[in-house]
Parts: C-alpha cells; sequence; structure tokens
C-alpha cells in the first residue's frame, strides 16, 4: 500500500527508531542508561493525584467533555498566566486545552496551511516543527540560530530574504535543545517582525519553569496578541508528560480557527485530568523550587560527565537538557562524516562502548551537528554511573 504523498520526508521521529536499538541492546544485556529523552521521571504533587483519584471515582464525570475545555481548567490557566507571566487572558475566549502542546502544533500547521505556503522553523530547534509543518503541505524555510548570536534570529538577514508566502514563524524560548533564554528585547523584536511582515508567530513555551525563575510569555509583550499565539505545557515543569495536557492561548479569532480544526480530530479530555490539572496550576512556588532542586543537583553531575567528554557549554542554560559543544580533536577523520556530524560520532561513540545514550544535537538541525544534548530526567546516581562508565571506556581507549 502506497502512504500518502503528504507524508514524504517525513520518517519515524529518531527517538522512537532509537528506542527499539537501545531495546535491543538491553535485551542482550547491555544496560543502557537513557540521557537522551526529556520525559520527567519524578510525579506530580500527591494533591494532583489525589484530585485525579477523587474525581475519577464519582459518577458524572465520565462523559463526553466540551471540546474547549473545562471552565475550571480555563480559569485555572488564566489565573496561572496571570501570576506567573502577567499576562491577562480571558478563560471562555481566549485558551484552547490541548492533549499536549505536541498535538497543537499539528493542530495550528492543519489550521492556516495551505500548500506551497510557507513556514519559518527554528535550526536547532524542536523536530515536531518541520514534521507537522511538511504534513500540513507547507514550504518549510528554516533560520538558523548561532551561539555568537545567543541563539537569537537574526531577524535583519531574514527580512532581506524574501518573505512571500511565510505564513506562520515558529519560535520557542527558553529554547530547546540550546537552553537560552529570551530577553524582552527579542521578544519585541520578535513581535515587531511579525506585525511589518504578517507572519503568525507561535510561540513554544513548554520550558520557561524549569531551571528558571523568571517565566516569561511572548504574549506579556504589548500588542502581542495581534501576531502571537502561544503553546504551553503541563509535561515538564508539573511532571505530568504521560497525561497528556497542553494548552494554546491567544487572541479570540486565533482560537475559534484552531477550535474548528481540532473539534473535528477528538473530542475533549477526560474530566478528571483536567480537574486534577487545575489543581496543579494552582501550586506555589515551592512546587517549582522542589522540582529545580532536584534538577540542579542532576545538572552539576552532568557537567562532570560533559567535562570528560571536552564539550564546551554555558552554564547559564536552562530547561531540562544541557546543550554542549563537542571540542574533542582526537575522533578519527571518518567519524567525522557521521550524518549528524561529530556530535553523531560522539553520541554513538559513548552508546556503543560505554552503553549510554546521549541524543547527537545534529537530529534538532544541521547547526546541531557539532553538538550534543543531554537531559536531566535521570537520577544522580544514574548520571553518576554514567561518569563512572565513560571515564572506564576513555582509560581503555587511551
Ligand atoms: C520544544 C518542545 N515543544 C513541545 C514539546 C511537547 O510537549 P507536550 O508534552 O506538551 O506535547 C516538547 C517535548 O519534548 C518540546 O521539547
Amino acid at each position: 500500500m502506497q502512504v500518502a504523498q503528504r507524508l514524504e520526508g517525513v520518517g519515524e521521529y529518531y527517538f522512537s527508531q532509537k528506542l527499539r536499538e537501545i531495546d535491543a541492546m538491553n535485551q542482550a544485556g547491555k544496560q543502557v542508561i537513557n540521557l537522551g529523552i526529556g520525559s520527567p521521571d519524578l510525579p506530580p504533587h500527591p494533591s494532583v493525584i489525589a484530585t485525579l483519584q477523587a474525581e475519577a471515582a464519582k459518577p458524572n464525570t465520565h462523559a463526553y467533555q466540551n471540546y474547549k475545555g473545562s471552565p475550571v481548567f480555563r480559569n485555572a490557566i488564566a489565573r496561572w498566566y496571570q501570576k506567573w507571566y502577567q499576562v491577562t487572558l480571558q478563560p471562555e475566549q481566549e485558551i484552547l486545552p490541548l492533549i499536549g502542546s505536541k498535538e497543537g502544533i499539528m493542530h495550528i500547521c492543519m489550521t492556516y496551511i495551505n500548500p506551497g505556503d510557507a513556514v519559518l522553523l527554528p535550526d536547532p530547534g524542536y523536530p515536531t516543527y518541520k514534521s507537522a509543518a511538511t504534513i500540513a503541505g507547507a514550504r518549510v524555510v528554516t533560520y538558523p540560530l548561532h551561539e555568537k548570536n545567543n541563539w537569537f534570529p537574526d531577524l535583519e538577514a531574514l527580512e532581506r530574504s524574501d518573505l512571500t508566502n511565510v505564513k506562520l514563524m515558529f519560535v520557542n524560548y527558553p529554547q530547546m535543545p540550546t537552553g537560552q533564554l529570551p530577553s524582552i528585547g527579542l521578544f519585541e523584536r520578535l513581535v515587531a517582525f511579525a506585525r511589518r511582515n504578517g507572519i503568525l508567530l507561535v510561540h513554544d513555551n513548554p520550558y520557561s519553569f524549569i531551571l528558571n525563575d523568571s517565566p516569561m510569555s511572548l504574549l506579556s509583550i504589548e500588542g502581542a496578541k495581534e501576531v502571537v499565539i502561544e503553546l504551553n505545557s503541563l509535561s515538564k515543569s508539573q511532571n505530568m508528560a504521560g497525561w497528556r495536557i497542553g494548552m494554546l492561548v491567544g487572541d479570540k479569532q486565533r482560537i475559534d480557527e484552531v477550535l474548528r480544526f481540532k473539534s473535528n480530530m477528538d473530542s475533549g479530555m477526560f474530566l478528571p485530568v483536567q480537574l486534577a490539572a487545575a489543581k496543579a496550576l494552582s501550586l506555589g512556588k515551592d512546587w517549582y523550587d522542589s522540582v529545580n532542586a532536584v534538577y540542579k543537583a542532576r545538572r552539576k553531575k552532568v557537567f562532570e560527565l560533559l567535562d570528560l567528554l571536552h564539550c564546551d557549554y554555558s552554564k547559564e542554560q536552562v530547561g531540562m537538557f544541557m546543550w554542549a559543544k563537542v571540542a574533542s580533536p582526537t575522533l578519527p577523520k571518518e567519524e567525522n562524516k557521521h550524518p549528524l556530524g561529530i556530535g553523531g560520532a560522539l553520541s554513538d561513540e559513548v552508546l556503543y562502548n560505554a552503553n549510554v545514550f546521549i541524543t547527537p544535537g545534529g537530529i534538532f538541525g544541521t547547526a546541531g551537528n557539532s553538538y550534543i544534548r543531554i537531559s536531566l530526567c535521570s537520577t544522580e546516581e544514574k548520571i553518576a554511573e554514567s561518569v563512572e562508565r565513560v571515564k572506564k571506556f576513555l582509560a581503555i581507549k587511551k
């Protein structure tokens, strides 16, 4: 059977392929430590789980739900945005709960893209932007992010390029995979750029609480609602990745447009999940501090691992990964020809010789080829064990 043309150029998600390979290594007794995926290993707050349990035990919580989500959840999102981002949202009109923000990326592309429309995507950036835009029939135009420019886009260069038919631009700060924080100046320049060029900015904002005390929303910039919609998520900051809870926020008209597509795709979220999510969003600073204390301790160990691997990295990064430049000049020439660059070669070397998986930066775009990314979603013990395994391998290699 021939698959549809829209899937041309869209392969299996890298991690889904890699996890199969790691499973096979584990079946062969390797006990691989996976420092790749950004799925929090810690549970949500106990009150969140208690809410889910109590609500699921009631007889009247099992029906189909409103396509726009429960008012309790939408009000909780509005209060959360006001408290942490100083952004005022109308809960009835400017908020759309999502089954994870990943689905929102697809819905947005399907809502706005006609075949041939162009979409601007960051390189390096979250791979789902590219696959969703491709499936929707977009012409994908990547904009490079460079370390020397703080991983910010060069908007002047972009403006000198041909922006005809560019309809959407995805941006994501704190940036994944580079861990770069935004600045108010960057956000203001982005909004002005979008307005001048008639582009809808899609800001993907799932990491703003991780290792960061000053979460920012692109919607906090004056007039932003005219040109910005923002995705957010409970996956990372509330340790609820498997629950699949996200949100799209923005102008009423944009929300209604995306809802027109989404309401044809699913039939709402399980009410107890929404009520538990509302509980999670009401948690105070202690919750975020407790999550971040764990990541800080792990990050120290990751620094050790990166030093062993001769990588350069910034200690200012935020989010749940460490992004680092591979500086090793010792790799044989042929390894430099790895399809994912020197980062891919190092990742393979560490996987096959030390049974530790780290993500090659090249999977986020060619601008990431000289980099690797290490997740903070493993225990300190596991990271310490990785350090020992890599030390042993490096000693043998000498
Ligand atoms: C940049 C970025 N956006 C979105 C997502 C998806 O998050 P969610 O679990 O809300 O679908 C991820 C998950 O890894 C991510 O890294």
